[in-house]
């Protein structure tokens, strides 16, 4: 796991007072651009759900049910990691993007705010759920997220990340743990 995430770290690029003034924006696309880079993100963060929830391997498979994916950049990865663990992926979107009945959550994050939606159906109440996204700065998209899902009743059992600001101490807005592969800016 270290192998395949200090080459990770090396790949994200950092802009100064972007999108706004005071703010270091964390840029993780060239980790897309190559596929070796891209397949060690979805590979170590695979290794750590195997280890940390073995049951989704073993059966009766009472591991991880559905990868939620925040928008945008949870899509990128997210999809990938729930084929490689067997589990659904379900999207939470930013407004007006879903169609039929969703639930819906207003947030505030690092630099603006947002509302957040889910579809009612999309998870099934019961469900145990790993919400994933690239970076938790405010941690306030994190929240959201999980209030989204514990509104369809289900229970989210884990949040997992490229990256932690970890000097804005978003994980203290969480109620379910937090695993990061990567801290910055500290
Ligand atoms: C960024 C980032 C995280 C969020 C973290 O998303 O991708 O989702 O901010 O900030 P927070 O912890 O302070 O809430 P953003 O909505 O800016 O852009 P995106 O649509 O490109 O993912
Ligand atoms: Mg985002």
């Amino acid at each position: 796991l270290n192998t395949l995430t200090t080459g990770l770290k090396g790949a994200l690029v950092q802009y100064p007072d972007f999108p706004s003034p005071g703010i270091l924006f964390e840029d993780i696309m060239p980790i897309f651009a190559s596929p070796v880079q891209h397949n060690s993100l979805v590979r170590a963060l695979e290794l750590h759900v195997l280890n940390a929830h073995p049951a989704t391997i073993t059966p009766p498979f009472a591991g991880i049910d559905v990868v939620v994916g925040l928008e945008a950049r949870g899509f990128l990865f997210g999809p990938s990691l729930a084929l490689r663990i067997g589990a659904g992926f379900v999207p939470v979107r930013k407004a007006g993007k879903l169609p039929g009945e969703t639930v819906q959550v207003a947030y505030k994050k690092e630099y603006g705010e947002d509302l957040f939606e889910l579809q009612k159906g999309a998870i099934k109440p019961g469900s145990r759920v790993l919400i994933v996204d690239d970076i938790i700065a405010t941690g306030g998209t994190a929240e959201a997220a999980e209030k989204l899902v514990t509104m369809c009743g289900a229970t989210v059992v884990e949040f997992c990340f490229l990256m932690e600001l970890g000097f804005l101490k978003g994980r203290d807005k969480l109620k379910a743990p937090v695993f990061t592969l990567l801290t910055g800016q500290e």
